[in-house]
């Protein structure tokens, strides 16, 4: 039997649950591909998971390895699989919400979960964009319908999800207007926000107006307030599932004549395509604040649960 390294959980809880393990490496069964994993992007997803069952990963699953982003080579072919060779170098998101088992040397995965790996990216930097980036997509393109010379105010521009989006909204043509702490506002503006709000300094948001889609990373009272600043006709997207998010929302949506959505990324090889050709062109960059060994994913988990980090968090297995 061959193994793996691979890090599970036996048991929902703390950092302390994560077990760094061999285990039997899996098989590609019909249309998937076997990739050796050179690193793993951590999203809040992931230290959420391990505490709690959520929807696609419960008590059933266990015991279940973490993790949904991965980068890294095709090292073998399912019966059926045509879209990729091996050797290929690829990224992506596989089966989620359901479970990829992301932080293991080597996953399996659906090919149209998959896209060629930007090669002007390094497997860390491509590791950050799955979940993170197509969320952003999602939300501001699928839902929001977001359009050259709209106005889009994204709460939370410095981390994972909203520097990848004000990438985007800049890429599509569109204003951007983000918050961030005194320590990030350098950071938004070179990825190109408009205007930067330093929440730490202007507690309210009321300065904006009439923006045309608001994408809401932070939830609660930004939530709220962002119902201000958004026009009659315009469009807000909310990520947080928890703070209520989705009962406030629906609540204050027809007082002020607005689309409120909240949204739930789902794993998409034609877009991640995309964005293999957005950073290859240079208009999509991962911002890596920190990168640590598989076996040490509990110091990343503490992180990710700081609600501060800049950008991405990744594991490397090089
Ligand atoms: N529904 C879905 O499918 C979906 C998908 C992805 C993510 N999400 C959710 O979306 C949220 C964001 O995800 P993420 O990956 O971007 O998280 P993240 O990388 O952990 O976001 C951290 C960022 O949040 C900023 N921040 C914290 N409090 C803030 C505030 N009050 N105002 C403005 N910025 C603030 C921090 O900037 P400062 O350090 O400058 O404060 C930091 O850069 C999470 O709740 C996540 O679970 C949902």
């Amino acid at each position: 039997m061959a193994t793996m390294k691979a890090v599970r959980i036996h048991e929902f809880g703390n950092v302390d649950v994560l077990k760094y393990e061999d285990i039997e490496r899996p098989e590609p069964q019909v249309g998937e591909v076997l990739v050796q994993v050179r690193a793993v992007g951590i999203n809040p997803v992931d230290f959420v998971s391990r505490k709690i069952p959520i929807p696609g990963i419960t008590a059933g699953n266990l015991p279940y390895i973490l993790g949904w982003d991965i980068a890294g080579s095709v090292v073998a072919l399912g019966e059926g699989v045509t879209q990729f060779r091996i050797g290929d170098e690829v990224y992506g998101m596989p089966r989620f919400p359901g479970e990829a088992g992301a932080y293991s040397e080597y996953i399996t995965s659906p090919v149209a979960d998959l896209a060629l790996k930007p090669q002007r990216l390094t497997h860390q930097e491509a590791a950050g964009i799955p979940l993170a980036a197509l969320t952003a997509w999602q939300a501001l393109f699928d839902t929001a319908h977001l359009q050259a010379g709209q106005t889009v105010f994204i709460s939370g521009g410095a981390g994972g999800v909203g520097h990848y989006a004000i990438q985007l909204a800049k890429w599509k043509g569109a204003q951007v207007i983000t918050t961030t702490s005194t320590r990030n506002v350098e950071f938004v503006r070179d990825l190109g926000a408009d205007i930067v709000i330093d929440y730490t300094r202007q507690a309210s948001i009321d300065s904006i107006k009439d923006v045309d889609v608001v994408l809401d990373t932070i939830g609660g009272d930004v939530l709220k307030d962002s119902f201000e600043v958004v026009k009659r006709g315009g469009s807000i997207v909310s990520l947080p599932g928890h703070l209520g998010v989705k009962a406030l929302g629906d609540q204050l949506a027809p007082q002020y004549g607005v689309d409120f959505a909240v949204i739930f990324v789902h794993p998409s090889g034609e877009q991640m395509a995309e964005m293999t050709k957005l950073a290859n062109a240079g208009q999509l960059k991962t911002h890596l604040d920190g990168v640590f060994p598989l076996k040490d994913v509990a110091e990343a988990h503490k992180l990710s649960e700081s609600r501060h980090v800049r950008g991405k968090l990744v594991l490397t297995l090089e």
